[in-house]
This record gives structure tokens, sequence and C-alpha cells, in this order.
């Protein structure tokens, strides 16, 4: 499938890493700091408006030359090229990867198969503004002539995950007069919820489905069609009330939905790569077409910067080269997210998506087994909630647990004291963790002798501390396009394919096999272990 690779423990970059990694591991940030005064302002870099502190980390100048020096010899430049050059650097699904064909602007040309595809992004893009303001401004009329007043996003993984995480992040520029809900999960609590009390009459649903065959997302947008036929009657009222956000023209018609409803993306926008295509129009029509093209930008702006900034003041590389450092010479098995801004409360769990899907791989792009592991678990929930749940671990666990800090100098709603206090934990969460509190300090504090262990803060716990002005369309943009590079330059340094995703699909053909044998009349034949043998019983015996 692609020519043989370098293995990663025959560069040199990597031996030396090794070699570097046993000398640093015993090395404490207090000391790191202490003979080095200007470390937490060099240890910095900035672009679009995003700043990155990561003085805070286990390294010294020559570890970060190091990792750069493996970046070069894993041909970062290189791949990052073939991926904005429209190369089918998927190769095991032989696609181009673009999604930053996406936000690139009108006057950019990037071709697959030589055959420019910008022109046919903005003309989408056009199509989607034109919508988005019939709808936000009433224009676009429900069957029984009614103005719409609520939209539904009905879609899984990336066709669900991008727009809810961006609906909620920026909500404070969102129609406060349009409400927006989102239905994902199969269980039909999730759909009964949604729409509960909603008037069918007001409401429009958007089917976002890449392949437009995802088992959840296709049950869901027909127990919609029920729901809206229940009331409305007609058939012909589907047309009003159900838009497609999807690549398969062919079975959006089958399902009913007026292809002139339909809004297109492409094979080479991954699902988990695609809240700025076509399956964003739920963002849109929340934010309006200029907050949403402001969102392009910031994306585009993070874009750039990735492909001209030297590694060594390059945002995404220097994320994705820690993240490499830290899984691979530390063990280290997660990374945490902690947004401290309310609005980002979905982004961890966006991430995770991003990030697993991603790079959740097992054979680099040769086929051959990785010789390291491979991507972390991301995970995490806004400051402070996260400081009185599970920082416990992060400050006195046995485990190693990197963590971003994402923060912003401004409040979106200023209300007393409450911004000042939410960053100075921020701040003070990241101290603690690098710096501790010796047993002496704690002793000098009068601690009783007993207690002194269970006081001790270690430290040396390793953070990033990204900082912006305040969460815009912008900013969002540039924040997101940051970690899909972080991954992508992950990926290179692991050879491994980070834009398919095999390992979703046998899960899915068992469900399939087991779901007719769930609902067969007769007594059906099972051949499986007998512990799912016994399991498929049960549930027969008591549904
Ligand atoms: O099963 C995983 C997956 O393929 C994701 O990669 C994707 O985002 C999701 O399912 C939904 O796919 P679709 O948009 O085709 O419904």
């Amino acid at each position: 499938m692609t020519d043989r690779i370098v293995p990663l423990s025959s560069r040199p970059a990597w031996k030396a890493l090794q070699q570097r990694a046993e000398s640093i591991r015993p090395q404490q940030l207090r000391e790191l700091f202490k003979s080095d005064p200007t470390r937490g302002t060099r240890f910095n870099a900035e672009a679009c408006g995003l700043f990155l502190d990561y003085s805070k980390n286990r390294i010294t100048d020559e570890t970060l030359k190091l990792l750069i020096d493996l970046a070069k010899q894993s041909g970062l430049r290189e791949h990052t090229e073939a991926m904005f050059t429209g190369q089918k650097i998927n190769t095991t699904e032989n696609r181009a990867v673009l999604h930053v064909a996406l936000r690139a602007p009108k006057s950019e040309s990037i071709k697959v198969d030589g055959e420019d595809v910008v022109p046919e992004v903005h003309k989408v893009l056009d199509k989607m503004s034109a919508f988005a303001d019939k709808i936000r401004s009433g224009a676009w009329l429900g069957y029984t002539d009614k103005p719409i007043k609520n939209i539904i996003n009905i879609g899984i993984g990336g066709s669900d995950l991008g727009p809810v995480m961006a609906y909620e992040a920026l909500r404070h520029y969102s129609q406060r007069d349009l409400t927006f809900r989102f239905v994902s999960n199969v269980d039909g609590t999730d759909f009964a919820e949604a729409t509960r009390d909603l008037d069918p009459e007001e409401t429009l649903f958007l089917v976002a489905s890449k392949t437009f065959t995802t088992l959840e997302t296709m049950t869901n947008a027909h127990s919609a069609r029920t729901w809206t036929l229940a009331k409305l009657k007609q058939t012909e009222a589907i047309a009003k009330h159900f838009v497609a956000l999807s690549t398969n023209t062919e079975l959006v018609s089958k399902f009913g939905i007026d292809t002139d409803n339909m809004f297109g993306f492409w094979d080479w926008v991954g699902g988990r790569y695609s809240m700025d295509s076509a399956i964003g129009l739920s963002t849109m029509i929340a934010i309006g077409p200029n907050n949403f093209r402001a969102m392009l930008e910031g994306f585009h702006a993070m874009d750039v910067h990735f492909r001209t900034t030297p590694l060594e003041q390059n945002l995404p590389a220097l994320l994705g080269l820690l993240t490499v450092w830290y899984t691979d010479f530390f063990d280290a098995q997660t990374v945490a997210i902690l947004p401290y801004e309310q609005y980002l409360k979905r982004f961890p769990a966006y991430l995770q998506q991003l990030t697993m899907e991603s790079n959740g791989k097992h054979v680099t792009l040769d086929g051959t087994p990785v010789e390291t592991q491979t991507g972390p678990i991301y995970w995490g929930e806004p400051g402070t909630n996260g400081q009185h749940s599970f920082y416990q671990l992060i400050h006195q666990g046995t485990r190693l647990i990197p963590a971003d800090f994402i923060g912003f100098y401004k409040a979106l709603n200023p209300l007393g004291r409450h911004h000042d206090m939410l960053m100075a934990n921020v701040f003070a969460q990241a101290e603690a963790l690098a710096f501790g509190k010796t047993a002496e300090e704690v002793r000098a504090e009068g601690v009783p002798e007993p207690l002194v262990p269970h006081k001790v803060f270690e430290g040396n716990r390793p953070s990033n501390t990204l900082l912006a002005e305040k969460l815009t369309p912008h900013t969002l943009g540039s924040l997101i396009a940051l970690y899909e590079h972080s991954v992508f330059t992950q990926g290179v340094i692991w050879s491994i394919d980070s834009f398919d995703q095999w390992g979703v699909e046998l899960g899915k053909v068992l469900a399939t096999k087991i779901l007719g044998e769930l609902e067969s009349p007769t007594e059906p034949k099972l051949d499986h272990d007998t512990s799912t043998t016994n399991l498929i019983n049960l549930y027969r015996s008591h549904k």
C-alpha cells in the first residue's frame, strides 16, 4: 500500500531522544526554572491570537531541538505539503485529506485529481448562507406557513460532535429566538427528549451524515419523518422540514429529501474534520453566515501558520511533539483538556473523536506493527468543575497526566469578580502541578509529622497553557485547527494513517447480525461465544 517507511527507532533523533529521556526523567521543573530565569518567557509561541506557554513541560532546549529534528526526519514538512496539495495521504482509503480546503479563500486553488475544489467549497458556502439567512429571518416557512423556530441536527460522530461543540462554544453569538437541539444516540430517549416539547410545524431537521448510511442517524431520521408526518400528514411536508448534509445524493433523494435542500461535501473531508463543511449548517444558522465565515478565517489563519512557520515557533507542531514526548518517553496514557470557559464544555468530547479516532492505530502506513504507543486518551471537563472532581489524581496520583489549560483574558459574560477568580485558578493549577509543595514547605506550615506525606505535592507534572483574548468564532476556528494539526503531527511521527477508522467496523457488523437475532420471531440459531449467547438469550427472554 505504501513504500516501506523508516522505522521510528531507526531515526537518529529518536535514538537521541531515548538517551535524553533517561537524564531528563529525574530532573525537576523546579530546578529547570531555577537554573534558567528566562524559561517562563522563552518557551512560548504565539499565532492567530493564541498564546502558548509550554515552559512547564519536562524538556530542555536540547529536547526541543531533538523533537524538532525528529519532526524533520519523519518528513513533517513533506507530509504537510502532501496534505495541503491534495495528495491521497489517506492511503488505506485512497483519499485526499483536504479539510484545509474547506476554509481556503476564494483566491486559492487546490486540486484533487486535477480539479480545483475551492470554487465548489464556496458554492456550497453561498448556498448555506442563503438558506441560513432565510431561517434566521423567518422567510423560510414550514408546510403550514409557520416560520421555523426549532432546528434539530440528527447525526453522530463527526456529524454531531462538531456541530454540538460549536453551537455550545458560540452560543453567545447565536440567535436566541431559535432553539437548537442535537440527536445522535440510537437510544430512543435522545429523540424523544429532543422533540417532546416541540411543534413539528415549526421544526426543521438537518439530517447530517457523510455516508447517509449510518445506522443511528438513519434510524433517528426515519423517526423524525414519522414524528413530522404524524402532525403534518402529507409527504410533501418533508421538503419544508428536512434538509440533508451529506456526500450521498442518491441516498438523500431515496430518503425523500429534495436534493435542492441538500448541502454537499466531498469524500476528502473526514467525518471528524467536517464541522466547517456543510455539516456545520446548524452552526451557521445559529451564529449567522458572517460569524461562520469569521470562524473559517480563524481555521485558515492556523492552516497558514502550520504550513509556513518554522517548527520552533509552530504551535500545532510543538503541541503534537510534546504529546509524542510524554506518550512514548514518559509512558503517559492520557492528555487532559481543561478549558476554563464554560462555553467550551463540549470541547474535550469533540477532541476525543478528533484525536482518538485519528491516532488510535496499531500499524504503520506500510502495515507493520507500530514500535511504540500511539494516540493517547484525551479527556477533560471545563474548569473549575474538574478541580472538585478528578484533579486530586492529577496532583497526587501515581500517573503522569499532561494537561492543556485553555483560558481567555476577557469574559463573554463579565460578572463581578468571576473572571479573575476563574483565571486565578488556571494559573494556580498549572503552578501547583509543576512545582508542588515539598515536605520542608509542608513542615514549615506546622503540619504534624504523620500528615506531612499526605500533604506533599511532588510537582513535576507538565502542562501547557493556551491563552486568547476572548472566545470568538475566529478564535474557535484557530483553536480547532491547532488540535487538528497537532493530531496530524503526531500521526506523521508515528507513520500511521490518521485519517481512516477501520476500528469502528467490526462492532457495526456484529451489531447488525445480533440485531437480527434479537428481533427474530423464532428461536435464532446462535453461534457466538458462550457469554454473548447467554446475554442475547437473557435479553430475548426479558424484552
Ligand atoms: O463510525 C464512525 C464514523 O464513521 C465516524 O468517523 C463518523 O464521523 C461517524 O461514523 C458518522 O458518519 P456519517 O457522517 O457518515 O453518518
